[in-house]
C-alpha cells in the first residue's frame, strides 16, 4: 500500500509515525509496554519497517536521498528514544523495588522454641538429688527381667495370691517385663556386701490402663542395709525425702501394710495437697495421699540374696515418679505425660 503513496505523503506519514511514536512513549508505564512499542515501529512488520521498504518506490534521486536522511532521523529518535526511556523505566523499577521490599528491621522476629526436659524426668532428677545429698548411690538393672528376680527371690512364689497385686506382661514363663523396680535390690545384693545404701531408678511395665495408671510407668527404688539398722532410719530418710520434695510442713504419716519383701511394711501417706488435709474427691475425704511403699526388709528375701539375717537388717522402699509429679503438680490424669502435647509439657 505503500508503494502508492506519493513522495509528499511518504514525508508528511513519516512525521505522523514520529509524532505518534513520542506519544506513545510517553504512555509507557514499564519495559513490557516499551517493547511492544519498539515492535509496533521498528519491528519486522513495524511501521517504520514499512517506511524503509517504500524507499525504493521513488524514482526521483534527489527525492529518494532526501527521504533516506528522513527516515535515518526518524529511525535514529526512535532509538535514541526508547533507550532513555528504557534506562529511566529500569531506575524507576530499581526505585519502586526498594521502596516496596525494604526490610524493617524493627519488626519482632520469628522465634524458634526450644525444647525442654520432660517433666517426669525433671522430677526424677530431683528425687535423685535429694537421695545422693544423703549419701545414696544410683544403681541400674534390666527391664526384661527374669521371674526369679521380679517374683521368687522377692519372696513372692509362683501361684503365690501376692502375685495378684501386679498385672504381669510375661515375655515367657520364667521371663517378664520387670513389674517394679525391687528386682534391682535382689540384684545388688548379690553382686555386694553390705553397707548398702542405693536407690534404684526406671521403667516398669503393668497390664494396666487408665487415668491414673499406664503400661509403662518409672519407679525408683530404694534399699539400706547395715548392722543395726531400725525402723526408725527408715521413717529418718523417708520423712526428709518427702520433706525436701514436697516442702517442709507437708504431713506423713507410716501406715501399716502388706508386702511380701518386707515385714514389718508401711504405706507412707502425705497430707492431701488438693485438700490439705480437709478431706476432698482425690484423697476419698481421708485428708491422706498415699505417696510410697516401704518396709523392712524381710530376712527371706537377705536369705535368697547371701546375706546373714542375723547379722543384717535394713529398710527398702518404692515410689512411682508420675505419681509423685501428679501429686507435686497436681495433675489429675497420669496420660498427660505420654501424649506430647507441648501447650502442657511447657509448663514445667
Ligand atoms: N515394689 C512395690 C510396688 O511396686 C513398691 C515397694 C513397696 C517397694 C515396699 C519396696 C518396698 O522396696 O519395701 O508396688
Amino acid at each position: 500500500m505503500d508503494e502508492r503513496l506519493s513522495p509528499d505523503q511518504l514525508f508528511s506519514s513519516l512525521s505522523q509515525i514520529e509524532t505518534e511514536f513520542r506519544s506513545d512513549v510517553e504512555g509507557a508505564a514499564d519495559l513490557a509496554g516499551l517493547q511492544q512499542i519498539k515492535t509496533k515501529y521498528t519491528g519486522k512488520k513495524g511501521l517504520l519497517t514499512a517506511r524503509m521498504k517504500a524507499l525504493s518506490s521513488i524514482t526521483d534521486p534527489a527525492q529518494k536521498k532526501e527521504f533516506g536522511k528522513r527516515l535515518n532521523e526518524v529511525k535514529n529518535i526512535i532509538e535514541e528514544t526508547i533507550k532513555g526511556k528504557e534506562l529511566s523505566l529500569r531506575e524507576g523499577e530499581k526505585e519502586r523495588r526498594l521502596l516496596t521490599e525494604k526490610i524493617d528491621v524493627t519488626l519482632p522476629g520469628k522465634s524458634t522454641q526450644f525444647g525442654r526436659r520432660h517433666p517426669i524426668n525433671q522430677v526424677l532428677g530431683e528425687i535423685k538429688d535429694i537421695f545422693v545429698s544423703m549419701g545414696f548411690g544410683i544403681e541400674d538393672g534390666p527391664e526384661v527381667e527374669l521371674d526369679h528376680y521380679n517374683f521368687e527371690a522377692l519372696n513372692i512364689p509362683k501361684d503365690h495370691p501376692a502375685r495378684d497385686m501386679q498385672d504381669t506382661f510375661y515375655v515367657s514363663d520364667d521371663v517378664v517385663l520387670r513389674t517394679h523396680t525391687s528386682p534391682v535390690q535382689v540384684r545388688v545384693m548379690e553382686k555386694r556386701q553390705p553397707p548398702l545404701k542405693i536407690i534404684a531408678p526406671g521403667k516398669v511395665y503393668r497390664c494396666d490402663a487408665d487415668v491414673s495408671h499406664t503400661a509403662m510407668f518409672h519407679q525408683v527404688e530404694g534399699l539400706m542395709v547395715d548392722t543395726g539398722i531400725s525402723f526408725s532410719d527408715l521413717k529418718g530418710v523417708l520423712e526428709l525425702f518427702i520433706h525436701s520434695f514436697f516442702g517442709k510442713e507437708t504431713p506423713v504419716r507410716f501406715r501399716p501394710s502388706y508386702f511380701p519383701f518386707t515385714e514389718p511394711s508401711a504405706e507412707v501417706d502425705i497430707g492431701c495437697v488438693f485438700c490439705k488435709g480437709k478431706g476432698c474427691r482425690v484423697c476419698k475425704t481421708t485428708g491422706w495421699l498415699e505417696v510410697l511403699g516401704s518396709g523392712l526388709v524381710n530376712p527371706r528375701v537377705f536369705e535368697m540374696a547371701g546375706y546373714d539375717p542375723d547379722k543384717y537388717s535394713g529398710f527398702a522402699f518404692g515410689m512411682g515418679v508420675e505419681r509423685m509429679t501428679m501429686l507435686k503438680y497436681a495433675i489429675d490424669d497420669i496420660r498427660l505425660f505420654y501424649e506430647n502435647d507441648v501447650r502442657f509439657l511447657r509448663q514445667f
